[in-house]
């Protein structure tokens, strides 16, 4: 099979376009045909080296295709059946096949087709477990993503509004008139203005930048509000002295939360933003774009044809 390798940490030339062979489902395993491969930017991060995971690795774990071959005692999916999910990181999502867990995977989201659906797994997860499972945000309750037009931050725009809360999002001023459309209230251009002398006394933020956005972020919040970062670590002590909650995401490959997140798409109440699809040979270019940390919605890799 065709799949995208690294044989060394680096630049985007280490991306490898080779051919490995294809690999069996153990015990509570599926094989997957993929259709399309999510883009995120734990992949760029992993290339260059950050995660000092072991090599040769196939790249990617974001994934929708087609279940091809069922290991021992996986009883909740059957060949043929229309999947996406989440591999661990060096599982490699960048491939024409791809061995998972079964809890990893639910099916795809009926109304979409597989480019979408595999612009969920990673981006889709972390904004729900960041706002639900973490922030335990609710209906009428305020939250501020930073990073909002971004993968995270298009999932985060849509549940959040969908949750019935009040959304913020902040972002360049090109992207002030798409995030209202998909959701926010307010969005705040990170480049001129200060979001901190805006607004104030917050349930939730949500930060997807970390540096400087994630330091000023401490004084919005009402106390016993709730900091969710996706990238930073959090100062020992730093919450109690701001009398709130933080808390740093690692995501989980749950699919049992998939499930949910395409039950919601069939309902037609939030969408995967997906603004650019490239060719699985490609891999290089689509990391270029990401690692630019300024495209909207999702990056795509295009493996095989839909076969509808
Ligand atoms: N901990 C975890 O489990 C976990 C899970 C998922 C993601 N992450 C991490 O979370 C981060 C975000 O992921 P992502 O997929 O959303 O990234 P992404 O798609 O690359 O984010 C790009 C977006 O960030 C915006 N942006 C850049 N600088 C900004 C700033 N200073 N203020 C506000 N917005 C800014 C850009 O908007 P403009 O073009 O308008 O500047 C762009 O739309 C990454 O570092 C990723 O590795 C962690």
């Amino acid at each position: 099979m065709k799949a995208i390798r690294i044989h060394d940490f680096g630049e985007p030339d280490v991306l490898k376009y080779e051919d490995i062979p294809e690999s069996q489902p153990g015990p509570g395993e599926v094989r997957i045909r993929a259709i399309a491969a999510g883009v995120n930017p734990i992949d760029w991060k992993i290339r260059r080296g950050y995660m000092e995971l072991p090599l040769p690795m196939t790249m990617g774990s974001d994934v929708a295709g087609v279940v091809d071959a069922i290991g021992q005692g996986v009883d909740s999916f059957q060949p043929e059946d229309e999947v996406f999910g989440k591999a661990s990181a060096g599982q490699g999502g960048y491939a024409e096949y791809i061995v998972v867990n079964s809890t990893q995977i639910a099916q795809k989201p009926k109304s979409i087709g597989f480019i979408e659906s595999a612009a969920i797994p990673t981006a889709g997860l972390a904004a729900w477990q960041s706002l639900f499972d973490i922030a335990g945000l609710e209906k009428g309750q305020s939250v501020l993503i930073h990073g909002a037009s971004g993968g995270v931050g298009t999932f985060a725009v849509q549940f959040a509004k969908w949750k019935g809360a009040y959304v913020i999002g902040t972002a360049s001023s090109k992207n002030a008139e798409f995030l209202k459309s998909i959701g926010c209230d307010e969005v705040i251009d990170y480049r001129n203005q200060q979001f901190e002398e805006i607004v104030s006394n917050l349930d939730v933020v949500l930060d997807t930048i970390g540096g400087d956005t994630f330091e000023r972020s401490w004084g919005v919040l009402k106390p016993g509000g709730f900091l969710v970062t996706t990238v930073a670590s959090i100062p020992e002590g730093t919450p109690q002295k701001h009398g709130v909650r933080a808390e740093r995401l690692i995501t989980q490959a749950d699919g049992k939360e998939l499930a949910q997140i395409a039950a919601i798409i069939d309902e037609r109440k939030i969408k995967p933003i997906v603004t650019t699809v490239l060719p699985l040979a490609d891999a290089q270019k689509a990391h270029e774009m990401s690692e630019s940390g300024h495209t909207r919605g999702k990056i795509v890799l295009r493996i095989a044809e839909d076969p509808k």
